[in-house]
């Protein structure tokens, strides 16, 4: 059967099969045994582009199958009704909350009940050469923030920000670029008076969270092979991923081989949250191997409405499913990991927040919180146009036949996405690894860039990451249904401009190597009429064009502010708690009082390892002692 298939693709390619790829070294072990309780938006119709509707379809069906990536039969099965009372809720089952649900569920004699409001991830997910289509409005929050002054001002200043609704949350769809970014910002935190979160004392945590599979090229004092998190190098690259580093190392920026530990300035081919060339989100590494546990209850589409509070203690949740309404009893403690967009809306929801505002949009006032919503904010990235020259023409059919058969070729990779420079700006901290460059390119069909004559298109972008400006999340409106305002109030201070700017002029010395110039390493973009009052590609221009082509990189961030009491903003103490109210705790990007330097994923992550950790402890859980 799977031979059959196998030439059925390779005839209707016409195929010339450049992978010399030894096929009797593949064992055809997966026999259809489950079908996705939710397949999910399919590829092809995430795909503007309708030729590449029976590709996609094929590959569906092919990934589908094959248990080694979409893994059907390892899926959780959510439950239908809750229970009237659980030990711990945690509301929202993404980068945090999968990783504090798992932990917890940890002591058998813990009953936790995990509430997300999106559905299963989607099998097409799990592909890394569709990273960048896994997009769809039934599993996206689709925020827009509005507000903006300095930024997205060719949209009415209102830029767009991306935020998976699903399991896994954005790591359902994101680039999943492993980056911890520099021990610089965890040692700010610890000096703000976070005790508990200096670079020291959060490494463990990464470590254990982490199941590194370079262990041998990357080694043992920064990384972790114990954990759940499936970390490795994407199995495959484009020849111009090198390119990109020799030139790395001509113009004087160096080269990497592990940003994440000592060596954390230069470019590099960084590692991702993938097994064997398929992406895997902490909710499939933390969640469906521990699928069978009775105390663990998943609850699936169940948007979190409220929290009960009574007397200044969090006593439950309510959340809506197929249209009824829940209300579910929290004997021990309720854990927010909604996101930094959500995880604030619901304290305002449940009438934690600014006074004046919640009695302004009519809310009973439980607990005066002047911070929650404030210092959000997030990362940038501009985009530099390029083109290359480019004789290697992509072959989708061959492409799917060696990613269904091995896990490895384009399919298995984000090709150019794995290629990042890590530089520093010296604006705010010398040596702070500041700006990042990243490639995009060599993307998968339907996002394909080939455009012929021997060409291609490629992108950096170039990014700031580490911003002044704050904004604020605020209710827009008392109906839960309705997205907050969302203000992130982007490059509000000069610094922020020069990062952005500084990084675009790195990128453009990066072009003019001799190794970029041996593909005939083009910068295509064209001039923006709004910024024609500057000579083109001067620094006043770049400082003119940023507030009107860069967007918001979605590492937002910082809205329930982690600090000591004397921190007027804090929402949460270091132990995660809320201030002023009982049994209610905080787990997500959105307790980082600062936003890390670099992609913030696993550092959600090791947020949710300590938060269950410190969860245990306050419990006395003797594991956690
Ligand atoms: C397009 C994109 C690309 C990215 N690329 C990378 C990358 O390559 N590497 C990296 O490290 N980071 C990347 N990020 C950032 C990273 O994925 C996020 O920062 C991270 O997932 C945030 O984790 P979190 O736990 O705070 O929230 P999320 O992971 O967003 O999880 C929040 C969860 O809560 C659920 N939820 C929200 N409200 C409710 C409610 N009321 N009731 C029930 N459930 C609710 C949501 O549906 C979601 O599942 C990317 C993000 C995006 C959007
Ligand atoms: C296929 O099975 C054989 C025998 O069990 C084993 O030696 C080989 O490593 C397997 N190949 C792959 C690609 O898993
Ligand atoms: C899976 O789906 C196929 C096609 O829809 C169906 O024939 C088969 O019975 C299903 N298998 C299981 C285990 O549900
Ligand atoms: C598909 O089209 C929409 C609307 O024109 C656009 O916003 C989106 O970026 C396109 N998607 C892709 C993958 O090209
Ligand atoms: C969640 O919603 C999706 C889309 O409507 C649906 O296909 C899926 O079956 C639902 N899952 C559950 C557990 O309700
Ligand atoms: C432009 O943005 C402002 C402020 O965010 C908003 O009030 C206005 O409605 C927007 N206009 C359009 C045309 O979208
Ligand atoms: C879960 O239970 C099923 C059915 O009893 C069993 O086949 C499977 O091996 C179990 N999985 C794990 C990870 O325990
Ligand atoms: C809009 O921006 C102004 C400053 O430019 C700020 O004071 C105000 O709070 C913002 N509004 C919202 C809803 O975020
Ligand atoms: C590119 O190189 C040329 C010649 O060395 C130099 O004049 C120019 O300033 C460089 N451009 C950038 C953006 O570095
Ligand atoms: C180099 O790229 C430019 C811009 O895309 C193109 O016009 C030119 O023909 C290319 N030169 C070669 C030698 O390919
Ligand atoms: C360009 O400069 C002129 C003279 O200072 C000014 O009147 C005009 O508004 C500027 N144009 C733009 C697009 O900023
Ligand atoms: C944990 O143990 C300490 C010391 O024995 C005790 O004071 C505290 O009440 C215990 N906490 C819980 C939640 O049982
Ligand atoms: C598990 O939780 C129970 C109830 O809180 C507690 O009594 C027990 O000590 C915990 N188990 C361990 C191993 O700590």
């Amino acid at each position: 059967m799977w031979m059959f298939t196998t030439y059925f693709l390779l005839w209707l390619s016409g195929f010339d099969f450049t992978y010399s790829r030894d096929w009797t070294e593949y064992n055809y072990t997966s026999p259809e045994t489950c079908n996705a309780s939710f397949p999910g938006p399919s590829l092809a119709s995430m795909c503007n582009d309708t030729s590449y509707d029976l590709f996609l379809s094929i590959l569906e069906t092919f990934v589908g199958r094959k248990q080694e990536i979409a893994q059907t039969c390892e899926r959780i099965t959510p439950i239908h009704t809750p229970d009237a009372e659980y030990d711990f809720i945690v509301v929202g089952g993404g980068a945090a909350g999968s990783v504090v649900a798992a932990r917890l569920s940890e002591n058998s004699s813990w009953k936790v009940l995990l509430v997300e409001a999106g559905p299963e991830e989607p099998v097409g997910a799990s592909v890394p050469g569709f990273s960048f289509l896994i997009s769809e409005s039934s599993i996206e929050w689709g925020y827009q923030s509005t507000n903006e002054s300095y930024a997205c001002l060719s949209s009415n200043g209102s830029c767009q920000i991306s935020a998976a609704k699903a399991l896994g949350g954005s790591m359902m769809h994101n680039d999943m670029v492993y980056m911890r970014g520099s021990p610089y910002i965890f040692d700010e935190w610890a000096a703000m008076g976070n005790e508990g979160w200096s670079w020291d004392e959060v490494l463990p945590f990464f470590k254990m969270s982490e199941n590194n599979a370079d262990i041998d090229s990357v080694g043992r004092e920064y990384h972790g092979t114990d954990g759940p998190l499936f970390v490795e190098r994407l199995p495959s690259k484009p020849p111009f991923a090198n390119a990109i580093l020799e030139a790395a190392e001509e113009a004087g920026f160096g080269v990497s081989n592990d940003l994440n530990g000592n060596d954390s300035i230069g470019f590099a081919v960084f590692q991702t949250m993938t097994h064997h060339g398929a992406r895997r989100s902490s909710a499939a590494a933390y969640l469906r191997p521990i699928r069978n546990r009775t105390n663990l209850h998943i609850t699936l589409n169940s948007t979190c409405t409220r929290v009960v509070i009574e007397n200044g203690q969090a006593v439950g949740v309510e959340y809506y499913k197929d249209e009824m309404l829940y209300t579910v009893n929290a004997s021990k403690e309720v854990i927010l990991s909604a996101g930094a967009v959500e995880s604030p809306h619901l304290l305002l929801l449940s009438g934690v927040g600014p006074e004046e505002d919640l009695k302004s949009m009519g809310i009973d006032v439980v607990h005066d919180l002047p911070g929650v919503g404030m210092n959000f904010h997030d990362h940038l990235l501009f985009p530099i146009a390029l083109t290359i020259n480019e004789l290697d023409v992509y072959n989708n059919w061959a492409a799917l036949a060696e990613y269904i058969g091995f896990q490895t070729g384009p399919m298995s990779s984000t090709e150019l996405g794995q290629v990042i420079g890590a530089l520093p700006s010296g604006i705010t901290t010398p040596d702070l690894p500041d700006i990042h460059i990243y490639g995009y390119g060599y993307t998968a069909a339907c996002v394909a860039d080939w455009i012929g004559d021997g060409q291609r298109e490629i992108n950096f972008w170039a990014g700031y990451e580490h911003p002044k400006c704050r904004g604020r999340i605020s209710l827009a409106s008392s109906d839960p249904f309705e997205h907050p305002s969302i203000w992130v109030n982007y490059l509000c201070d000069p610094d922020d401009v020069s990062g952005v700017v500084k990084a675009i002029e790195y990128s453009l010395e990066l072009v003019n190597t001799t190794a970029l110039k041996a593909y005939n390493t083009t910068f295509t973009a064209t001039p923006l009429e709004v910024c024609s009052n500057y000579t083109f590609a001067s620094t006043e221009y770049w400082e003119c064009a940023v507030h009107y082509s860069a967007s918001g990189e979605f590492h937002i961030a910082g809205s329930c502010k982690m600090g000591p009491s004397s921190d007027l903003l804090a929402v949460v103490d270091p132990r995660l708690r809320v201030y002023g109210i009982q049994g209610l705790r905080v787990a997500d990007a959105s307790i980082m009082p600062q936003v890390t330097s670099a992609n913030i994923g696993s550092t959600c992550v090791m947020i949710g390892e300590r938060a269950a950790h410190m969860i245990k402890q306050d419990w006395n859980y003797t594991d956690a002692m």
